[in-house]
Order: structure tokens, then sequence, then C-alpha cells
């Protein structure tokens, strides 16, 4: 389980996590979702302690990460696979590399081993074709699953997503999808996912969150979460909504 107890964050002036608390329980999927610039990605940082948190307490199982030592935190990483919103692959590195790289690293597996799951990974985001290639020469949804599948194959107890399917097409968003479900299915993966994408969020999500203000205000089951007169649903459509009759009533 993952327990975020009461965290803030702040850069400066800005008050970014004002007093977050989360549970996320083991095997379930969970979708965070909040407007751009709201914290997302920071809270994902702060979860692996990429960023430090200002003061609260995160527990990852009985772990407080927040306190760990070097060696705990390295150990505690362990159990966390991260895709972050930029991707970060190494572009000194081709695909196949990349996404062997955390296995090589640290001598998880013989070479002939770490090539059958090399491409047993890339043949599930359907990218094996391109594993001479370097994230140069990818698209940004390419590099995104390269991302992905770089984060599956250690199979870690739990898997951050940030904007998972941001700037793919609607058939690599649907991979990405059915790959969520099957690491949960097949391997009990727990998933916290934060996003604007609401179809990611009804096909995947068991609970949905809303991040709004530095702080959780909902929390909903995905049976509750996408009928119309939800929060979040409401969140979702009628943001956009706002924007465009603010815009027509300015033009
Ligand atoms: N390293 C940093 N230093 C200073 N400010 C930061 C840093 N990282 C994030 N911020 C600020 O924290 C706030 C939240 O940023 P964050 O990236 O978490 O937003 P987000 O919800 O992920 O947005 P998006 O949906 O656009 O990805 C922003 O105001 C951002 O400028
Ligand atoms: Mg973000």
């Amino acid at each position: 389980m993952i327990r975020i107890s009461n965290v803030h964050k702040s850069f400066e002036t800005n008050k970014v996590l004002d007093n977050i608390s989360l549970d996320i329980e083991d095997a379930d999927t969970f979708v965070i979702v909040g407007k751009s610039g709201i914290g997302k990605s920071v809270l994902l940082k702060c979860i692996t302690r990429l960023i430090d948190a200002d003061t609260g307490i995160i527990y990852i199982d009985d772990e407080d990460i927040t306190a760990a030592s070097r060696n705990d935190l390295l150990r505690i990483r362990w159990k966390i696979g991260m895709v972050l919103q930029e991707g970060a692959l190494f572009d000194s590195m081709n695909v196949f590399e990349n996404v062997a790289f955390p296995l090589i690293y640290h001598k998880l597996a013989p070479m002939n081993e770490i090539r059958k799951k090399v491409f047993r990974f890339l043949d599930l985001v359907e990218m094996s074709e391109f594993v001479h290639s370097f994230p140069a020469e990818l698209s940004g949804g390419m590099k995104r699953k390269v991302s992905l599948a770089r984060a599956m194959i250690m199979e870690p107890k739990y898997l951050l997503y940030d904007e998972p399917t941001s700037g793919l097409d609607p058939e690599s968003a649907g991979i990405v999808e059915s790959l969520i479900l099957k690491l949960k299915q097949e391997l009990k993966i727990t998933s916290l996912i934060v996003t604007h994408d609401i179809d990611l969020a009804k096909y995947v999500g068991e609970k949905i969150a809303l991040l709004e203000n530095g702080t959780i205000t909902t929390i909903m089951t995905k049976e509750t979460a996408f009928l119309p007169t939800s929060v979040i649903y409401k969140h979702f459509i009628s943001n956009r909504e706002r924007v465009h009759k603010n815009n027509e009533n300015q033009f």
C-alpha cells in the first residue's frame, strides 16, 4: 500500500501541494485527475522522492520513504516503476539498450534472458521493429511506449504513470490502456496514474480522485465517477465548455 499523509510542497511562494492525504491499496488502479499545473507530476515525484516533500509522510508498504536513508531509499525504489511525463530516455542509447538498461545495470539476468525479456515488452507496446532506433529518430508517442516498456520490464510492485497516453494516437492509447489492465490482472501490479485523459480514466480507473487547489477534494469509484452528475465528470467536461463560453463572450 502507498499511504500519503498530510504532504505539503511549495516552490518558494508557490504552494503546490497543500495537505494531501491518500491511500492507494494494493492491486488498485488509481487515477488522479486535475488541471495543468496543479501539481500532479510533483506529487508523483514526491512519492518516489525525486522531489522532497516539505512536510508529511509517504509510506511505501510500511516504510516512510520521506525519512529513508540513501540505502533504504534505493531499496524502496526497487518496488516502484515510474513512467515520467517527459519520457526520459537516454539519447545516446538505442531502444534495446534503453529498455534493457535497468536489467543490465543491476546485472539482474544473463544477456540471453535480458534479450528475450526486452523483446517481450517491446512486443507488448508494438515497438520491436524499432529496437535499433535512437530516441531522436522516434516520435513522441513512440518514445512514450519505449519508456513504458522500460518501466514495466522490472515488473515492480507499483507503477506510477504520468500522462501515459498524452501525445498518443487512439490505437496506441488503447494499447497502453490494455497493458495497464493486463499488468494488474497478470502481475497484480498496483497502478497510480495522473492524467487529463478522460478515456484513459474511464477504461482503467477503479478509483478516481480529483486534485484541486493543492489537495484531493474528491475520490470516487468508477461506478460513480463518470455519471454526468459527478463532480469528476463535470471537471473533465465543464472546464473546456466554460473556456469556450468565455471566449464566445469575449470575441
Ligand atoms: N522543480 C520545480 N521548481 C519550481 N517549480 C516547480 C518545479 N516543478 C514543478 N513546479 C511548479 O509546480 C506546479 C505544479 O507543476 P506540475 O508539473 O506538478 O503540474 P501538473 O499538474 O503535472 O501539470 P501538467 O498537467 O501540465 O503536466 C507548477 O506551478 C510548476 O511551475
Ligand atoms: Mg505533469
